[in-house]
């Protein structure tokens, strides 16, 4: 039977060490007895941007990126995608296992009797200057959720951490939409909850005078798939800052202010923004292989191409594709999908793409649909935010309940000058 154990020699000092491999995996702390001197620290590993660092034990969401392969507690993203919705798959990946009838019943109605807002929360983001970016609001007003929900504090105790999952999920879409109306100078429309959980998103975005607002089913659909296929994926920036910051035992809201703040950034959440701008300064199917061009000649990127973990097609990519023909058949084909479908083609194709395994990501297509469906672009995080919510209370709660966890407190490597003496300004050249 071979040892599951790596043995290093440390060449400085001809010593041995035999380090456990658990989970394919050795434990950096391990590391720490390999010594030069007596007095040494020991040795650490070094790896900015966590490239080759698992942060944690997860029982949530598995990826493998050289295939292509997504699923939330064992359930393929495709088959969630096609026969699940949104609230049952926010289900599966808080609790692990998909709800039968009378717990899903009880789940969607404690969702849809937490999407109301406090007025103060209202008359906060009435606070905004008219065009404030969305996603600001949204940061912001997670933020202040904190200071209305005291319980939100008592992080150990699982009934008021339940509370705060249902009051987070339930009033995201009700704060989007507000900051959404915010921004567009329309008044507010307060959650329906005789509606689903998207259909009355939608009312709350789009509802003008009509009593009821009724969403097309197509697009009701296909925002739920979105939402599907946006509610986790595992530790990624944003999921990184929930739990970094969670784990200093902060109440949620503040800490799922911090993640949206990491989705917010252009290489994360925005990225579909960035598509959009970039199709956009294309114009025409015509002008791709020059733009491809520069983008090899090192001019800005592809936006929407290229993941730290998928090296292969992003599978919810593939899905978003096939969704955005049923989109467009009800709202009208985006002008922009031939330039990006082109982009696609030629970057499949082309040495510099495959050479570095770069493939469309869920970014490549999603900006396309929401834009069909009349989001402004400055919206794209915000709908990202929404489901992702989701994912960021699981891995919060998660991190929380590990016993292996301890406040994310990162080492470095210092480089910078060694003990000086302070010089006083006036012998300062
Ligand atoms: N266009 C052109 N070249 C690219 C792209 C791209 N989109 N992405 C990576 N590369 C190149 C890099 O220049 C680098 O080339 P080199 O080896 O010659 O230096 C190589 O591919 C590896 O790139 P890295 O930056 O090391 O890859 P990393 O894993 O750090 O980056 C990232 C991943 C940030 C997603 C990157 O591919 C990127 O910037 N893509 C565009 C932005 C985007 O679409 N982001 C959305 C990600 S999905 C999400 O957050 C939901």
């Amino acid at each position: 039977m071979p040892s599951e154990t790596l043995t290093i020699v440390d060449n400085r000092t001809g010593r041995k060490y035999d380090v456990p491999i658990t989970n394919g995996t050795i434990k950096a702390i391990d590391l720490r007895q390999i010594k030069a001197e007596e007095d040494d620290f020991g040795l650490m590993s070094y790896d900015p941007a966590f490239m080759n660092t698992a942060s944690c034990i997860s029982r949530i969401t598995y990826i493998d990126g050289d295939k292509g392969i997504l699923r939330y507690r064992g359930y393929p993203i495709e088959q969630l995608a096609e026969q699940s919705n949104f609230l049952e798959t926010a289900y599966l990946l808080l609790n692990g296992e998909l709800p039968n009838r009378a717990q899903s019943d009880q789940w969607v109605h404690d969702i849809t009797f937490h999407t109301m807002i406090h007025e103060n929360i209202k008359k906060l983001m009435d606070g905004f200057h008219y065009d404030a970016h969305p996603m600001g609001m949204l940061i912001s007003t997670l933020a202040a959720l904190s200071t209305f929900y005291r319980d939100a504090k008592d992080i150990y105790d699982a009934e008021a951490r339940r509370k705060q999952t249902y009051r987070l999920i339930g009033k995201m879409p009700t704060i989007a939409a507000f900051a959404y109306r915010h921004s567009v100078g329309r008044p507010y429309v307060y959650p329906d909850n005789t509606l689903s959980y998207t259909e009355n998103f939608l009312s709350m975005l789009w509802r003008m005078t009509e009593v009821k607002y009724e969403a097309d089913p197509v697009l009701v659909r296909a925002l739920d798939v979105l939402f599907i296929l946006h509610a986790d994926h595992e530790q990624n920036c944003s999921a990184n800052a929930m739990r970094g910051v969670g784990s200093s035992h902060v109440d949620p809201y503040s800490a799922m202010a911090a993640a949206a703040a990491a989705l917010y950034g252009p290489l994360h959440g925005g990225a579909n923004e960035e598509v959009l701008h970039m199709l956009d300064q294309i114009g025409s199917k015509a002008n791709v292989p020059k733009f491809i061009e520069s983008v090899k000649a090192g001019h800005g990127r592809l936006m929407g191409f290229g993941h730290r973990v998928y090296k292969n097609y992003d599978p919810r990519a593939k899905v978003i594709k096939k969704l955005a023909d049923e989109v467009f058949e009800v709202t009208g084909r985006n002008p922009k999908l031939d330039i990006a479908l082109e982009l696609e083609r030629i970057a499949l194709e082309d040495e510099y793409f495959v050479k570095r395994k770069l493939y469309p990501n869920v970014d490549f297509y999603s900006g396309l649909i929401y834009q069909a469906m009349g989001f402004p672009v400055e919206m794209f995080p915000v709908l990202f935010s929404i489901p992702r919510s989701v994912g960021w209370i699981a891995q919060w709660e998660e991190m929380l309940l590990d016993s292996e966890q301890k406040i994310a407190r990162p080492r470095q490597i210092y480089l910078g000058p060694p003990v000086r003496e302070f010089v006083p300004m006036i012998k300062r050249p």
